[in-house]
């Protein structure tokens, strides 16, 4: 990754840790800057002695976070989530969003539903005009509904490919045990609420990783360490 976008992500993570009060519960988001702003945190846990607790949202989330020591509970036992961060693929001006190309969009969007705040980390790389328009949507299903919700795609005018694993044979395989078929809109997706109900009227759809009305925050880190500040 290059230095300043590295720097940028740094930015917008340590930026969030600075809105962690002590007695909160947060949901701690999946990709390489919400990786960041959880090891900024359990900096923080270990230098103020903060007492928060965190709820993963991907295996991967939740190793990093016992690594650096911050206690972890689950909806079961921690339902009331005051702030919930995580990053993003695509942010547009309403502060809409692209998620899932770590295939964790599912539980990203469940935890960040009933959060009282849910912040989003960038760079400002990844603001765009139009959802869709740089990446693609990840959608994930059950294995056997891949051919109908592929069909269900190209009727939505998109491009459906199966995710494949790397370092591992095959589809990729969610923490879910589901497999993730990647859409991509040519010209980007010209109406997200209808694609967003068309899929999630579709039976062998999970969840997709269209975030819309969501995000009530977007930090978005700067390649000077500056950090910008949106609010829906
Ligand atoms: C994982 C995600 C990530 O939050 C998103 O892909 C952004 O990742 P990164 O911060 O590494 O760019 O949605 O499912």
């Amino acid at each position: 990754m290059a230095e300043g976008r590295k720097q940028a992500k740094m930015a917008a993570a340590e930026a969030v840790i600075h809105l962690v009060e002590d007695g909160m519960t947060l949901g701690l988001g999946t990709g390489s800057t919400a990786s960041l702003a959880i090891e900024a945190l359990g900096r923080r846990i270990e230098k103020e002695k903060l007492r928060v607790t965190g709820v993963p949202t991907s295996f991967a989330s939740e190793r990093l976070a016992r690594a650096c020591g911050i206690p972890l509970g689950t909806l079961d036992t921690n339902g009331d989530i005051d702030l919930a961060f995580d990053g993003a693929d695509e942010c547009d001006s309403g502060l809409n969003l692209i998620k899932g190309r770590g295939a964790a969009h599912t539980r990203e969007k469940i935890v960040a539903f009933g959060a009282s705040r849910f912040v989003i980390l960038i760079d400002a790389s990844k603001r765009v005009d139009r959802l869709g328009s740089h990446m693609p949507l990840p959608v994930e299903v059950v294995p056997m509904a891949v051919s109908p919700v592929m069909a269900c795609l190209r009727a939505l005018g998109a491009h459906p490919e199966l995710r494949m694993g790397v370092k591992k044979d095959g589809p990729v395989v969610t923490d879910q045990g589901f497999w993730v078929i990647d859409a991509q809109f040519d010209a980007g997706i010209s109406d997200p609420a209808i694609v967003d109900r068309t899929l999630l009227d579709t039976p062998g759809v999970l969840d997709h990783g269209l975030f819309l009305d969501m995000a009530t925050d977007v930090l978005v880190g700067l390649d000077s360490g500056d950090v910008e500040h949106l609010r829906r």
